[in-house]
């Protein structure tokens, strides 16, 4: 009997790393959980300790692997104080570089290594942004994207193809989704327009991205990714599908003003809701890829109707 293969998830015990063990543990891989602490939710496949530094035991997965997902990083949904920057940055550059030490040393190395990305890479935009013709922004979040790519790319890896995953923002179950901070809002008729609404919000639906890693482990294409559902749309467009989802006629529309004052009191940035973001998957559909969610109100309709059912506890 041939054994399974190995998946390495990196920083897979937080919402993403959870959503693609469960993907890819249901295709029978073998999977491999890489993070500082068990996640507290019940996940498949085995665990092993780093501290996304040092090299150690947990390098020795990484040898024989068919693949290594890295998706380890501190939230982005925090004030951007001295201190939580540089985490933003360590945690990511840190991991990254650890996962590029330990893949040179590896005797097998795995043929494929998906780092996370980011799609806020993009300057704030009102036209598609594809990874050829995209302009890059500037700014904090930009340049958390740029080191990040950077540090995929700094060691010499002959055998193994690196792909950066420029993600949106991902919707699915799970405490730790922005799904999750975000029903109470539509469902109390908080959720219009944001500023007027007219920046665009790009997003993808958790199963579609946990399918595009799962496509992009197959493919051949290497470099960036926009890992991002096809149709983007205008914040007040968004909104207004997801209060629909929730049978929420109300939403009272925000100023910037109050978004950022929200913001700081929820310890957060406005960037997050303001910044029009509008990232096409060229790249995935030029390859073939077919999202089963491209569209947001079907997408939406069916998150809300599975969130009803089961609730986002215990994802
Ligand atoms: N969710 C989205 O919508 C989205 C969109 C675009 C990009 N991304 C990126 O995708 C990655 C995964 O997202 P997620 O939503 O799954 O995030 P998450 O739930 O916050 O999980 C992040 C993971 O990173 C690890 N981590 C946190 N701080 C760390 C540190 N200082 N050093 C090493 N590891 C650390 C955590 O594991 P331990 O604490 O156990 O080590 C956890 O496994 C992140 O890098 C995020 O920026 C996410």
């Amino acid at each position: 009997m041939t054994s399974p293969h190995r998946l390495v998830i990196a920083g897979g015990s937080g919402f993403l790393g959870r959503a693609v063990a469960r993907h890819f543990s249901d295709l029978g891989w073998d999977v491999v959980t890489v993070s500082r602490s068990p996640s507290a939710v019940s996940m498949p496949g085995r665990w092993v300790r780093w501290h996304g530094l040092r090299q150690g035991e947990w390098a020795r997965e990484v040898g024989g692997a068919a693949a290594v997902l890295n998706l380890a990083g501190r939230t982005v949904n925090c004030r951007y104080t001295a201190q939580n920057m540089l985490d933003i940055y360590t945690s990511r550059l840190d991991t990254t570089r650890a996962l590029g030490t330990a893949i040179r040393d590896a005797a097998a190395p795995p043929p494929v290594w998906l780092n996370s990305s980011t799609g806020t890479i993009y300057r704030g935009a009102q036209t598609p942004q594809t990874e050829a013709a995209g302009e890059i922004g500037d700014g904090f979040s930009v340049d958390v994207g740029q080191r990040w790519e950077a540090a995929l790319l700094e060691e010499d890896l002959p055998r193994t193809r690196r792909v950066a995953l420029r993600t949106a923002m991902v919707y699915g179950l799970g405490t730790d989704g922005v799904m999750a901070t975000t029903d109470p809002l539509m469902r109390l008729g908080l959720g219009g327009p944001m500023a007027g609404g007219g920046q665009y919000v790009s997003w993808i639906h958790e199963r579609d991205f946990c399918r595009a890693v799962e496509f992009l482990v197959d493919s051949e294409l290497a470099g960036p990714v926009n890992v991002s559902a096809p149709q983007p749309l205008p914040n007040r467009d968004f909104l207004r599908a997801y209060r629909e989802a929730w049978g929420m006629p109300l939403g009272i529309p925000s100023t910037a003003g109050l978004i950022g004052l929200g913001a700081a009191v929820m310890r957060s940035e406005a960037e997050l809701l303001l910044k029009s973001r509008y990232t096409v998957p060229e790249r995935l559909l030029q390859t073939g890829f077919e999202f089963e969610y491209p569209s947001w109100p079907e997408a939406i309709a069916a998150l809300v109707a599975e969130v009803r059912e089961v609730g986002h506890a215990g994802r």
